[in-house]
């Protein structure tokens, strides 16, 4: 009984034998097309012309039976077979052959010497990336007003004259422009001076924006990139970050601010800080003030790091100034002449605004703002 691979011969007339290889080569192809893989190959290799089981022994046994004046043609073609088989068999010949071919249409295979790959080998670990400190710090803030269900905003850095000073309460040539030394775009004389475009020098614009686009109640946050014309030093860099607060909504009271803040900067720096109110100025609040800590170094005791005071000022803040909110309204009109939403007589507001850098610095015990920015990894490393 012969494997069914072989297909019948009934005489060895040169047509019997043509047809009978074919029929072979059409049973071999198709078992060599699903061989892909070196083990597949050596199997093939194995059943077909394996020294003692190779089906191509049961065929030259088969063959040699063939009437003497045959037996040459028949030789030759089972030779001819018999070298495809052995062929597509050697991986090795089947590789040599696949490079030639891609040689000839100029492709060149470098393949190595040595095929074996080192499992022992250590791999490449690539670190993973990491927020940087800043980045950190600052949802680290945002995270606190969201738990106080206060929503993110953001604005553009580069903001017109309006939205930056003048909505502020800022009047065109007012010396508290003076306060925020600021980078201006080139060549914008011939516009008028609310549409020039600058830098933001503060977020506070986007609560100008926030509060045309909405009517209250507003509480928002918004994190945000600022610029100014500052030389740098150990505390100071033109680029800088800051995080803005709004609220807006009837009966806001300056204690609500109080309490607001007070909550965030225990949330930030421990249940133990504690807080005061200083006096200041800002065009766009009345009353303002800024904000101190009790200085968390040295408990309140007086240290070079508070400068022997016990507290540590840290952003600035106030009740949104009226004049804010004939500026919104005034805008809000172009779009709804009736529009009355931000009527100083029905609704109040505080809005605050904390340097991010600052507060990291403090956070970390950092003294050099320029760390944050030189992309050291020996710095930047230290917050993994
Ligand atoms: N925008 C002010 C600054 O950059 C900070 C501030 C924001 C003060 C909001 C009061 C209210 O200095």
């Amino acid at each position: 009984m012969l494997p069914t691979e072989i297909p019948q011969l009934n005489d060895y007339s040169a047509s019997s034998v043509e047809a009978f290889f074919t029929q072979l080569k059409t049973t071999f192809d198709t078992e060599a097309q699903s061989a892909n893989t070196a083990e597949k190959v050596e199997a093939l290799r194995v059943k077909w012309i394996g020294r003692k089981q190779g089906l191509l022994n049961h065929i030259s046994g088969l063959l040699k039976k063939a009437p003497a004046e045959t037996r040459r043609d028949v030789g030759m073609q089972f030779n001819t077979f018999k070298k495809y088989v052995d062929l597509v068999c050697d991986i090795d010949a089947r590789k040599k052959l696949w490079d030639a071919d891609l040689a000839e249409i100029g492709i060149v295979i470098e393949r190595p010497k040595v095929r074996s790959i080192d499992i022992t080998l250590p791999g490449s670990v690539r670190a993973p990336g990491i927020p940087h400190p800043l980045l950190k710090t600052m949802n680290e803030i945002v995270a606190v007003f969201h738990n106080l269900g206060y929503s993110t905003a953001l604005g553009p850095q580069v903001e017109s004259d309006f939205y930056n000073f003048e909505a502020l309460n800022f009047p065109p040539n007012h010396p508290a422009r003076d306060t925020q030394d600021t980078l201006v775009l080139a060549d914008q004389q011939a516009k008028p001076s609310r549409d020039r475009l600058l830098m933001r020098t503060h977020t506070s614009p986007v609560q100008v924006r926030s509060m045309i686009a909405q009517a209250p109640p507003i509480r928002i946050v918004v994190p945000g990139k600022v610029h100014r014309n500052d030389a740098a030093d150990a505390t100071h860099s033109p680029v800088f970050h800051q995080v803005e607060g709004l609220c807006v909504d009837t009966d806001i009271t300056f204690s609500d601010l109080k309490g607001t803040l007070d909550h965030a900067m225990k949330a930030l720096f421990g249940s133990s800080v504690k807080t005061r109110f200083f006096p200041s100025f800002f065009p766009f609040t009345e009353p303002s003030a800024d904000v101190q800590i009790s200085c968390i170094f040295c408990a309140g005791k007086g240290c070079r790091k508070c400068k022997q005071s016990g507290w540590i000022e840290l952003l600035g803040c106030g009740m949104v100034d009226p004049a804010v909110f004939a500026s919104v309204t005034e805008a809000r009109r172009k779009l709804d002449p009736a529009d009355d939403a931000y009527n100083p007589a029905k609704i109040t507001g505080f809005a605050f605004g904390m340097g991010v850098e600052r507060i990291a610095m403090i956070q970390h015990g950092i003294s050099e703002i320029g760390h944050f920015f030189s992309g050291d990894m020996r710095f930047l490393e230290q917050f993994a």
